[in-house]
């Protein structure tokens, strides 16, 4: 087929539904080369989870993964059922040839009528144990703390192969220190490295390999889904999940978490770190509903190394956190020069190659720009001996240092321990003291804001993640400090398994409620005063019921359906307070703490790469200028609850308003109920609910990316954009249709249409459903589908409800 590009219109629709995607894997190397999009990293080519129809072990998956399997058996591409789950997931995962296209599995699945959805394999990121003195030092025995668990895939585990090779080891040890930092916040027994439950009994199930290629280490959901079933299996009461990656509710790691919470078991899961991506950037599991998705604050105690800074003026000792290659101590003894680095670009940030000699020098560079190891590769090939990055933001920051290459230290230090070291190098003596821990307490810069893209507020919980100190595996110096949800989550786990020891016949649902109505709600990092934006962290406790699933949340639908010449949007919902005192009335009082609002969209409606807050961003831009505001009718003034009384009232909240509909902003709160005791002075206690509203027409979003980011686009397998009016294609030279969601999408179709604009069917990798947002701080910048001679035809499953 020869197609003109007259007679070649590309129709890319977001409307609804589910997600497939094959990409060819030498198309997504030849896209990493184009300047300025990379394609998306965090799709395993080939490997597909598909869900059936019915609740785990209500459907002979054996029989249809072989139907499905003599059904492709004749066609071009090899189709093989890997691994099947019916435990806490009904369905199995599939291995195809790169050609494979997922729209056949919806075609052959409609005949069959027992599919509910076919997944991409999504990527995994972060990991595991070693044994370690303050972890024991044991293994499954008699009185040893881990009890449970084994390792899945052993050290060459890479999901990026073609083929991985699982060759489990006897022990789930951990190759990047990651797993035992984790161990040692939930288990840690002491002297340096205090775990938050020290008594927990400890299971370990590795799921990441060892790093190689000097890229980090990743994982597939077929894994995690193995590794959650033999948990239960075990039998779990918590797990704790420090891993994810941006995706939908949908996801198969999160319909698992799901179902294990559906099953009782309290489940952890870390929302993510991609912040700086501004909204919709929380990962499944975390996103799975009745999952716990933990954000993260820095700590106010900075516990990492420490560095003496040598200056003619005296000595100053700075916090130092330890970066992802810290097996390579950072030990200079007698002391290294640093000098500040300038690279070719004229620039502190080092992502252009530097020409300074720095030999036997330590290299100070600034956070930003390129990656942590494009500055330490630079910095190395110019003599440096070490690097200290400085943050770009207040706070300390633990660089991530992969590349195999790299052979000498690296640590992080603040922004103002940074600016300390550069003012002593220029004027010697015209010093300003930094603090330490100087964002203690607040939301960590790179925490990932929520909703989830099913308008849910995420992370639902937050929890010390930023600058942790704790176990590290012993040829790695034993103890360091890491940064991440990855350390909010065991600090949230560990507390979890205290609260079930105490009360151990808590439901999944009312730990959820102690843990998030009694959180506080933090100070914006940015104004330093206000409430944190609630989409990043939230609350709630155990006087507070709620009928709503999610009960605590005023998502987007709750605020739809009023006409944009409606000046109020309200809506209800409805929450119960009960005095658990059996012999104590309690008055109850009622306030609105509103916190800031956040927006991911610029004033002129264009899609912002930062997120916005209001009112911190005010400048040069409209945004929300009265409050929410929130009515409880049923609730009198001071009124009295009797022992053991539950009353449930209504809550009217009030979008702002004056704002006009392109105005795109989540706004929200904190319902504030406090409780005071009879015969009880001062000591009242507040119980938080957070809610959050969108104000704007969510149907009317762009999805995708503006016009002038030049997206979409049409280019060869190379990058090349595709010029003039004519091009032909083939299964191995296809045109590469390059796109980018700014928010999720449940369906996402590219259809090819002849000159009457006649859909002649879907290109390759063309469906895609349940399509998270691309991130474009990540390497998650594109979408891609391939143009070839074939097309697909017919609808998928379950479009027609
Ligand atoms: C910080 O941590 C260190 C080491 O655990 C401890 O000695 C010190 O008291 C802590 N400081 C604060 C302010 O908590
Ligand atoms: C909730 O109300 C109480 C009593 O007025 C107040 O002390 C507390 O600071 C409020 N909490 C928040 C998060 O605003
Ligand atoms: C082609 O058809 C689609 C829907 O079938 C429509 O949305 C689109 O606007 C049409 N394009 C042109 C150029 O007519």
């Amino acid at each position: 087929m020869r197609v003109t590009s007259s007679l070649f219109l590309l129709a890319i629709a977001a409307l609804s539904q589910q997600s497939v995607q094959a990409v060819s894997a030498n198309v997504q190397d030849a896209l990493h080369k184009v300047a300025k999009y990379s394609a998306n990293s965090d799709i395993r080519p080939g490997a597909f989870i598909v869900e059936l129809d019915g609740e785990p072990g209500s459907t002979n998956v054996q029989a249809i993964a072989g139907s499905a399997t003599s059904s492709f058996a004749k066609t071009t591409s090899k189709f093989t059922v890997d691994k099947q789950y019916s435990t806490l997931f009904n369905g199995f995962s599939v291995k195809t040839t790169e050609n494979f296209d997922p729209i056949q599995l919806a075609i052959a699945a409609r005949t069959s009528g027992s599919l509910e959805r076919a997944s991409r394999s999504v990527l995994l990121t972060a990991a595991s144990t070693f044994n370690h003195p303050e972890l024991g030092n044991c293994w499954k025995t008699f009185g040893c703390m881990w009890q449970l668990g084994y390792d899945l895939v052993g050290d060459d585990y890479d999901p990026n192969d073609p083929v991985p090779v699982i060759k489990p080891g006897p022990h789930p040890m951990d190759c990047t220190g990651h797993g035992t930092h984790v161990a040692g916040i939930i288990a840690g027994q002491g002297p340096q490295v205090i775990g938050v439950a020290q008594d927990a009994t400890m299971g370990m199930y590795r799921v990441f390999g060892c790093p190689k290629n000097g890229k980090g280490v990743t994982t597939s959901d077929d894994v995690i889904i193995a590794a959650a079933e033999a948990a239960y299996r075990d039998g779990a009461d918590i797990i704790s999940l420090s891993l994810g990656g941006v995706s939908w509710p949908e996801g198969p790691s999160a319909v698992v978490c799901s179902n294990l919470a559906k099953k009782g078991v309290v489940v952890v899961a870390a929302n993510g770190n991609d912040g700086a991506s501004g909204l919709y950037t929380a990962g499944a599991p975390a996103v799975g509903s009745g999952v716990l998705s933990v954000g993260s604050v820095d700590n106010w105690n900075n516990t990492g190394g420490a560095a003496d800074i040598i200056t003619p003026s005296g000595d100053k000792r700075i916090s130092i956190s330890l970066s992802s290659n810290e097996n390579i101590p950072f030990v200079f003894n007698p002391p290294a020069p640093i000098a500040a680095a300038v690279d070719s670009a004229n620039s502190n940030l080092g992502c252009a190659t530097i020409s300074q000699d720095l030999k036997g020098k330590i290299a100070l560079i600034q956070r930003g720009t390129c990656t942590f190891n494009e500055k330490v590769v630079h910095a190395q090939a110019a003599g440096a001996t070490g690097v200290v990055i400085y943050n770009n933001v207040a706070g300390a920051i633990s660089p991530s240092v992969t590349d195999t290459t790299v052979t000498i230290p690296v640590v992080g230090i603040s922004l103002s321990d940074g600016q300390y070291i550069v003012s002593a190098l220029d004027c010697r003596g015209c010093l300003s003291q930094g603090s330490e821990g100087e964002t203690g307490g607040q939301m960590s810069s790179f925490s990932s804001y929520g909703p989830s893209a099913e308008l849910d507020i995420a992370p639902r919980i937050s929890a010390p993640g930023g600058n942790i100190y704790s176990t590290v595996p012993i040829n790695m110096g034993r103890y360091g400090s890491k940064s991440g949800t990855s350390m909010a989550t065991p600090y949230t786990s560990g507390t979890v398994a205290l609260l079930k020891q105490a009360f151990p016949k808590y439901s999944v649902a009312e730990i959820h409620r102690v843990l998030i109505n009694s959180a506080k709600p933090r100070a914006d990092a940015k104004t330093g005063k206000n409430i944190h934006p609630v989409l990043e962290r939230r609350w709630s406790g155990q006087y507070l019921r709620c009928h709503h699933n999610p009960c605590t949340s005023v998502s987007a639908d709750g605020v739809e359906g009023f006409s944009s010449s409606q000046s109020v949007r309200w809506a209800v919902r409805t929450i119960d307070l009960k005095n658990l005192d059996k012999k104590k009335s309690a008055r109850v009082s009622f306030s609105n703490s509103v916190a800031d609002s956040l927006s991911n969209w610029n004033a002129d409606g264009s899609f912002a790469v930062n997120p916005r807050v209001w009112p911190a961003d005010a400048s040069g831009s409209q945004g929300p200028t009265t409050l929410p505001q929130v009515y409880v009718p049923d609730l009198q003034y001071y009124d009295i609850l009797e022992p053991g009384e539950k009353r449930s009232v209504d809550v009217f909240i009030i979008a702002p308003y004056g704002l006009k509909e392109s105005d795109r902003w989540f706004y929200g709160g904190f319902l504030n109920f406090t409780m005071t005791w009879s015969g009880e002075k001062n000591t009242a206690k507040s119980f938080t609910v957070p809610y959050t509203g969108f104000n704007g027409n969510y149907r009317q979003l762009d999805v995708l990316s503006q016009p002038s980011e030049g997206l979409p686009i049409l280019t060869d397998t190379k990058g090349i954009p595709i010029e003039g009016t004519k091009f032909s294609v083939t299964d191995t030279t296809p045109a590469v249709v390059n796109f980018r969601l700014e928010v999720p999408s449940r369906i996402v179709k590219v259809t090819l249409v002849d000159m009457k604009n006649t859909s002649l069917g879907y290109v390759t990798g063309g469906y895609l459903e349940y399509v998270p947002r691309n991130l474009q701080a990540a390497e998650t910048y594109l979408y891609t589908a391939l143009v070839t001679k074939r097309v697909f035809q017919g609808r998928a499953w379950h479009e027609a409800c």
